[in-house]
């Protein structure tokens, strides 16, 4: 990144990174951008997909209507990841949980990459799409880049164990990630649109209980006005820069 357009990290931040303990980090798809993963919004389009807005072919009634066309969908953002590795934004979140005594990770993503980066314990808001679970049941099992064909316990059609529009979030996971925010003395916002809820209300959570925000995106947000910090920018280029701060 040319010098003249860093982003600079404030003594203020700079501080809170050296004595900070308990620290969030929300990612949303901007972080997995620079891997190749294309995002759902940003630059004023969204994606779509064989004539349908992501958002139509990614719900629940399409799951009810077509599950093969879901799956379909599915197969072709797995395809897209199947080579994709994480970039230095991952790696850098995944230095943080060993540099923090309280680190808590939670992410829309459902790529896989910050664990493939290393990253320990993160909380899937929308699930995982190398996961599947069962229609009937709810039993999930990894599937790798294939497409299991029935439930090994109940025998029943298996759909991919991600979060679509319409569907509330994994059990537990909100309320963890409501808690993480809740205790945060810094949370960082990275690659995020911030137009989904719940996800997008964390921060909020984070900014009532007194946390100092930060947020890293090539551009504003509705939650831009919000933060303390606001540092533009790739998150690949932008994280680097802020892990050597501290
Ligand atoms: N670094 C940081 N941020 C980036 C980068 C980058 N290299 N490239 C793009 N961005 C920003 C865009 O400016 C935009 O604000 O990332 C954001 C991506 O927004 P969305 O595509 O809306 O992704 P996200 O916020 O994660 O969407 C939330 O919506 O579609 C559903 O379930 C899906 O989890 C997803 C949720």
């Amino acid at each position: 990144m040319p010098v003249a357009l860093r982003p600079t990290i404030s003594a203020e931040l700079r501080d809170r990174l050296r004595q900070g303990n308990r620290v969030l980090v929300l990612t949303g798809a901007g972080i997995s951008a620079e891997s190749g993963v294309p995002t759902f919004r940003g630059g004023g389009n969204s994606l779509v997909w064989k004539g349908m807005p992501f958002d139509v072919i990614s719900s629940a009634q399409m799951v009810q209507r077509d599950l093969d066309a879901v799956w379909e969908w599915f197969d072709y953002r797995r395809n897209l990841l199947s080579d994709v590795k994480p970039n230095p934004a991952h790696q850098e979140i995944a230095s943080w949980q060993d540099r923090f005594a309280n680190f808590g990770l939670v992410t829309q993503n459902i790529d896989g990459l910050h664990q493939k980066a290393g990253s320990r314990d993160v909380v899937e808001l929308h699930g995982n799409i190398w996961r599947a679970r069962c229609t009937v049941c709810g039993l999930t099992r990894d599937t790798g880049a294939g497409r299991p064909d029935a439930c090994l316990d109940c025998g029943d059609r298996l759909r991919p164990d991600v979060v679509l529009f319409g569907e509330l979030l994994p059990a537990g996971a909100f309320e963890r990630a409501a808690q993480i925010a809740a205790t945060c003395e810094l949370c960082f916002i990275v690659g995020t649109s911030a137009l989904v809820y719940p996800a997008a209300g964390l921060p909020e959570i984070a900014k009532s209980a007194g946390a100092y925000l930060c947020e890293v995106n090539p551009e504003q947000t509705p939650l831009t006005y919000l933060c303390d910090e606001v540092l533009p920018g790739k998150a690949g280029e932008v994280l680097p820069l802020i892990g050597d701060a501290f």
